[in-house]
């Protein structure tokens, strides 16, 4: 059987979570940092690292495509559980099934509350007293999953989205780490 620990954080941006996943790793190791992304911040910040990176610019390309070569370069890779973080993309049911139950993503809102995008307004707009994030298990129906863990961040009077999400991030980056070594050794 594959090694749960191997794990690759996909990403499609700056990758402040894969950076929290790496410095953080205990009990698992980031063995490959992908992106849809080529010029992904966060891979810049990898290569400096040594780590292994792969990137394919996902625009254009035939879904299930991209993805039966994704799935390929992770198990190049000896890859046994896959992290996204901030990776801007559905994957295929033909991915998910093929990495089924190995799949976790960090969502910026204790789910099942706002799946989707613009979590951190809606929560404002809603008048919640408390924001925060949640780890899943990815599933083929978006941020559904089963939660692995949640961090809770109070919501101050006047707060702002962008205010908002500068604490929830701060908390992603305490949670993910934690919650995924967690995870590959249960
Ligand atoms: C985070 O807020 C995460 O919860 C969401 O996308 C954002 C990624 O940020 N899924 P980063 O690329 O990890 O900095």
């Amino acid at each position: 059987m594959r090694d749960p620990r191997r794990v690759a954080v996909l990403i499609s941006g700056r990758g402040s979570n894969m950076q929290a996943l790496v410095e953080n790793a205990k009990g698992y190791a980031v063995a490959l940092v992908a992106s849809n992304k080529p010029q992904a911040a966060g891979l810049d910040w990898a290569r400096e690292r040594d780590l292994p990176t792969w990137a394919w610019d996902s625009k254009g390309v035939d879904k299930e495509e991209f993805d039966r070569t994704l799935s390929a370069a992770l198990d190049d890779h000896r890859i046994g559980t896959i992290a996204l973080a901030g990776f801007m993309r559905i994957l295929t049911p033909w991915f998910i099934g093929r990495w089924r139950g190995r799949i976790l993503n960090i969502h910026p809102s204790l789910l099942p509350k706002y799946r989707g995008l613009d979590t951190h307004a809606r929560a404002i707009e809603a008048g919640d007293m408390v924001g925060g994030c949640s780890v899943h298990v990815v599933t083929e129906e978006l941020d559904a999953g089963e939660v692995l863990g949640q961090a809770e961040v109070a919501i101050q009077a006047g707060d702002t989205a962008l205010a908002l999400e500068q604490r929830v991030l701060a908390a992603e980056h305490a949670l993910y780490p934690r919650v995924l070594s967690e995870f590959v050794n249960r």
